[in-house]
């Protein structure tokens, strides 16, 4: 399995805004953190790999073939979770996901092995025939989720799939994409570090359009090595580190305030310590 997006620009507002520029990038099974905040463009990357948006310049190929001219061959091997929940508030989750099996035409016989498997994966049997407009923003993640997965899709696509989760249904759908990822290309879009920090392959950073960094993630951290440190202060110091310094984490105990800062050289005598660095503080670094 191979995805090649190459040299892909994107435009709006006639051309006044660049929401992807020149962006390169080889992809094959695993899963793929596209880390970045808001504004970066990653949902319009995943509007362009799953073909719902075409490049203003460059193309995108599945297996070397240009995927605007492969038509219902790609679509059958994408499972795609949009990041708006345009959702049918009237429809039971099981009515749902039998709507949206019959829109990727799979055989009913298929159909009813599959939305079975798949609610009890995404743990919604016991909620199936209720009411979407009645499932939390959790629920209607999961079964999201379950909708891309009905097909056994070669490439998926989630746009934000932990928005407006709490955290243990986050770490919830998180173990359960890291479950499913094998034989896949699994690309995850989000601008929550621990979605993607523990199950990605590689992450991609994105900034202003830009893919700015594409790596492992231990090459990653490798290069942060030695520009993280913690050091106990008072509180009275707190404001000062705070102007000076990429600020990661504040936690307090009897002895005082722990701050852990990110910066290669810091310009102070306080008595620093370097810690291993996480993708939280190489997120500070690049977006701070
Ligand atoms: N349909 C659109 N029309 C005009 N501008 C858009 C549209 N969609 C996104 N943008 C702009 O493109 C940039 C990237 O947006 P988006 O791809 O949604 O980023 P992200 O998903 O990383 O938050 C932003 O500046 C956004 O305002
Ligand atoms: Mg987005």
């Amino acid at each position: 399995m191979e995805l090649s997006i190459n040299n892909v620009t994107k435009r709006y507002n006639k051309g006044k805004t660049t929401a992807l520029s020149n962006y390169n990038a080889e992809l094959t099974s695993g899963i793929y953190g596209i880390l970045g905040p808001n504004g970066a463009g990653k949902s319009t990357l995943m509007n362009l790999i799953t073909d719902q948006l075409k490049p203003d310049e460059g193309e995108i190929l599945y297996q070397g073939q240009n995927i605007s001219r492969m038509g219902k061959s790609y679509r059958e091997r994408l499972g795609y979770m949009p990041q708006q929940q345009g959702i049918y508030q009237d429809f039971t989750g099981r009515r749902f996901l039998w709507y949206m099996a019959a829109l990727k035409g799979l055989p009913t016989a298929k159909a009813r092995e599959k939305i079975d498997e798949l609610l009890s994966i995404v743990n919604l049997s016991k909620d199936a025939d209720r009411k979407l407009g009645t499932y939390s923003g959790g629920m209607k993640q999961r079964i999201l989720i379950a909708q891309a997965l009905l097909n056994d899709p070669e490439l998926l696509i989630l746009d934000e799939p932990t928005a407006g989760l709490d955290p243990k249904e986050r770490i919830r759908i998180r173990n359960f994409i890291s479950t499913i990822a094998m034989n896949k290309i699994v690309i995850i879009a989000t601008h929550v570090v621990s979605d993607i920090e523990y199950i990605s392959k590689e992450v991609l950073l994105m900034k202003d359009g830009c893919l700015i960094v594409k790596d492992k993630p231990a090459n990653i951290l490798a290069k942060m090595e030695g520009n993280v440190r913690e050091v106990l202060i008072s509180e009275s110091e707190l404001p000062e580190i705070q102007s000076r310094y990429k600020v990661s984490n504040i936690t307090s105990d009897a002895d005082g305030i722990w701050v852990r800062i990110v910066d290669d050289k810091p310009q102070n005598k306080m008595n620093f310590r370097t810690v291993k660095p996480n993708l939280e503080d190489v997120y500070l670094s690049y977006f701070q």
